[in-house]
């Protein structure tokens, strides 16, 4: 039985998407029953010196990248530009620089081409990754729990269908990325961090380090990292930095690991506790990538009935695919509700755009307006 959702006559396809929210610059050509045509990924080198995205340096290069990225694109899927359906780009939430860069770029090709444009949010593209055909054999059915885990978010979300997404906690501080990248930077690992960590914990004993597990049992599903960053930086004031033993290195890597995956799972334990009707766990963003907090995601699951899906290590970071996915799913759920095609080309990109003002934009228009 083929899960590629049945096609719908009216849906302009295929759509060319652009993700420029952060440091990535990428585009991708995507059908409306979710085949991929092409993709491209441009990860910036600028920011390696400054170990973290510099907003400036992030907005230039992506004007410098898209049109030729565009461009290779478009070859890549044997497409011109004419064959195109509709075009795509995540508005927000995002550094607001990149996003006008990309959101602007988009609308001028959808204007010359005559093409409906469709704003994305980056979060929501994110949390529909895992429905693109061939992520999860369930085909990810509404509603189900979204681990939102990447360099600037860490949230429980429960999807409840396109547009509805309801908060169920987050992180009071750092984000679970932004804990990797800090504690590679003390080990004096490379940037961004996440998968420098993982690596170095392959070499480590998990338990060679006590560290604490901030929140861990309390109600609710809320993160917190902060504190045990700070343990990871006390833990390492007694080393030289620059003679530190690899043993020590890798040992404090491992504890580090283990104990964001022991928080995690504690809180994704509670998250699913208060959304009983979930039918499944899905990971996204660039944390989900690690495998020993997949592994220990699949086993929550597992244990209870659930299926777990997490969209392969390409499309859980940022990535265009995921962009043209959630364009798609919201023309699809428009045209399924009896509405037009959304134009947003007056839209404006915007730093925040919390997810709770997506259903909105689906609502049936009221008589008289
Ligand atoms: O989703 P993403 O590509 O960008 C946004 O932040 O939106 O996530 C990037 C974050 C970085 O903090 C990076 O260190 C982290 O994801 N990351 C990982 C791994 N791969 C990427 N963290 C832990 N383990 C990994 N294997
Ligand atoms: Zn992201």
């Amino acid at each position: 039985m083929s899960l590629r959702p049945a096609p719908i006559p009216d849906l302009p396809s295929p759509v060319l998407a652009i993700e420029s929210s952060c440091d990535d610059t990428a585009c991708a050509i995507v059908g409306a029953d979710g085949t991929i045509m092409a993709e491209a990924t441009l990860s910036q080198s600028g920011h390696v010196p400054f170990g973290g995205v510099v907003p400036e340096i992030a907005a230039r290069a992506h004007l410098g990248a898209l049109p030729a990225l565009v461009r290779d694109v478009l070859a890549r899927a044997g497409m011109r530009p004419g064959d195109i359906g509709a075009v795509a780009a995540s508005c927000g939430p995002g550094l607001i620089g990149g996003l006008i860069v990309g959101a602007n770029f988009a609308k001028g090709l959808a204007i010359a081409l005559e093409r409906p444009f469709i704003a994305v949010n980056h979060i929501e593209a994110h949390a529909l990754t895992a429905r693109l055909p061939g992520i999860a054999p369930d085909g990810a059915p509404f509603p189900y729990l979204l681990l939102l885990v990447s360099g600037g978010h860490c949230q429980c979300i429960a999807v409840e269908g396109v547009g509805r997404y309801r908060r169920l906690g987050g992180t009071i501080d750092d984000a679970a990325g932004e804990a990797f990248d800090k504690v590679a930077k003390m080990l004096g690992l490379g940037w961004p961090g996440g998968p420098a960590v993982e690596a170095l914990a392959r070499e480590g004993d998990p338990a060679a380090f006590a560290l604490p597990r901030p929140l861990m049992g309390r109600a609710g599903c809320d993160f917190s990292f902060s504190g045990l960053k700070t343990a990871v930086a006390q833990k390492l004031a007694p080393y030289d930095r620059d003679a530190l033993p690899h043993g020590v290195a890798a040992g404090l890597a491992a504890s580090f690991q283990l104990a964001v995956s022991d928080i995690v799972a504690d809180r994704i334990g509670h998250a699913l506790d208060m959304m009983p009707d979930a039918r499944g766990l899905v990971a996204a963003g660039g944390v989900a990538a690690n495998t020993v907090l997949r592994a220990r995601l699949t086993d929550i699951a597992h244990a209870r009935g659930l299926p777990f899906a997490a969209p392969p290590l390409r499309l859980c970071t940022d990535n265009a695919v995921m962009v043209a996915w959630a364009a798609i799913e919201t023309m699809r759920e428009a045209v399924a509700r009896g509405l037009p095609i959304p134009d947003d080309i007056a839209l404006r990109p915007r730093p925040r755009w919390p997810l709770g003002e997506m259903a909105a934009r689906l609502a049936a228009p009221q008589a008289g307006t």
